[in-house]
């Protein structure tokens, strides 16, 4: 009796031990991996409101603008650079989406094909000015979601197997002809299945949207940039010589009034849309009554900068690229090259840039 026992507790753990060496487990870790990070980027997207603010030097419009003009994709953005709200919401609940699928193995090969189309996209755009290219973290991103393609989840802790279960369990023996009653099992595992779909996408859109205003709630205006003058389309960056502006008595009206400087207190920073260039840029007002102003584009691979008031630094969110507020030089990460100056005039309280 004890030896029988003692064989079957062997058995089992043996049994238990090679099912866990299949592929669907052994990929378990991995597909948890980009669930979480897929679902957590469309979040993190959400709440952010600078995202879907054209103005904004951190959007995804400002950024679309750079990539047009160094993607090799650049002329497909620039198309859909005219919608970059509803691409921003498709990137965002794509994401999610991706991530929820990959997490609940639900439609997991489907969800693995969306994955790699936006990784490949994001290596062509965010990460293709990347040097070397294994910096950017796309192109492993995409080859990840290629592997959850070919294998799928294989049917461990997912939806999808549960939606095929009944399927399965009454499938016709070999030889014998498709029994009537499947149509009815087919159309029970279709309802199932779209049942699901819909509870899954009616769940992203709210994770989403309640996401998205816990996100604007939290930020209010005093975090996001309002811009100084109007978008436009993005031509290459302009070379400058870098000197910190000073009041000016004179009543020179050269150049383009960006605003004013009671609308950026010492130790802030406001967006703004370089008229030169078109590029999204950031005026500064580091101390007393000196302004600097600076290119938003990282010197790496062309990502917006964002202003960390705290440290007086731009902080460049795609490669940690970390830039000096007050003189644009690179602190740490991986730019090149400093921040590029614009100049600043202070004409009567008004921040007048060339352009
Ligand atoms: S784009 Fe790589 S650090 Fe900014």
């Amino acid at each position: 009796m004890q030896n029988t026992r003692s064989r079957s507790w062997f058995e089992a753990t043996a049994a238990w031990g090679r099912r866990h060496r299949e592929p669907g487990w052994l990929l378990l870790p991995l597909r948890l991996f980009l669930g979480v990070t897929f679902s957590f980027a469309g979040l993190q997207k959400l709440a952010n409101p600078d995202y879907l603010d054209p103005h904004s030097p951190a959007s995804v419009a400002a950024q679309m603008r750079v990539f047009a003009h160094t993607s090799p994709i650049g002329r497909l953005v620039g198309l859909s650079a005219h919608a970059p709200t509803a691409v921003g919401l498709l990137i965002a609940f794509g994401e999610l989406a991706v991530g929820l699928g990959t997490l609940l193995g639900l439609f997991q090969r489907i969800a693995a094909l969306g994955g790699a189309l936006l990784s490949l996209t994001f290596f062509l755009t965010v990460s293709w000015s990347t040097t070397p290219y294994y910096y950017g973290s796309d192109i492993v991103f995409a080859f990840a979601w290629l592997t959850m393609l070919g294998f799928g989840s294989q049917g461990v802790l997912t939806i999808d197997h549960w939606l095929r279960e009944p399927t399965v369990a009454q499938a016709p023996r070999p030889g014998n002809r498709r029994p009537a009653a499947l149509a009815g099992v087919d159309r029970r595992t279709a309802i199932r299945a779209g049942a699901a779909a819909a509870l899954a996408t009616g769940g992203a859109l709210a994770l989403g949207g309640v996401t998205a205003a816990i996100g604007r709630a939290e930020h209010g205006t005093a975090h996001a940039p309002a811009a100084l003058g109007p978008g436009t389309t993005s031509p290459p960056a302009r070379p400058q010589a870098h000197r910190p502006a000073r009041p000016s008595s004179g009543r020179s009206t050269a150049g383009t009034v960006v605003g004013t400087t009671d609308e950026v207190p010492v130790g802030q920073a406001r967006a703004f849309t370089d008229p030169a260039t078109g590029s999204p840029a950031w005026m500064v007002h580091p101390s007393g009554e000196t302004f600097v102003a600076f290119n938003a584009t990282c010197t790496h691979a062309g990502c917006p900068v964002q202003f960390d008031s705290s440290g007086m630094q731009f902080v460049c969110p795609c490669h940690g690229g970390v830039y000096n507020a007050r003189t644009g030089a690179v602190l740490q990460g991986p730019p090149p090259a400093p921040l590029q100056p614009i100049a600043v005039r202070v004409v009567s309280g008004q921040l007048r840039v060339d352009g």
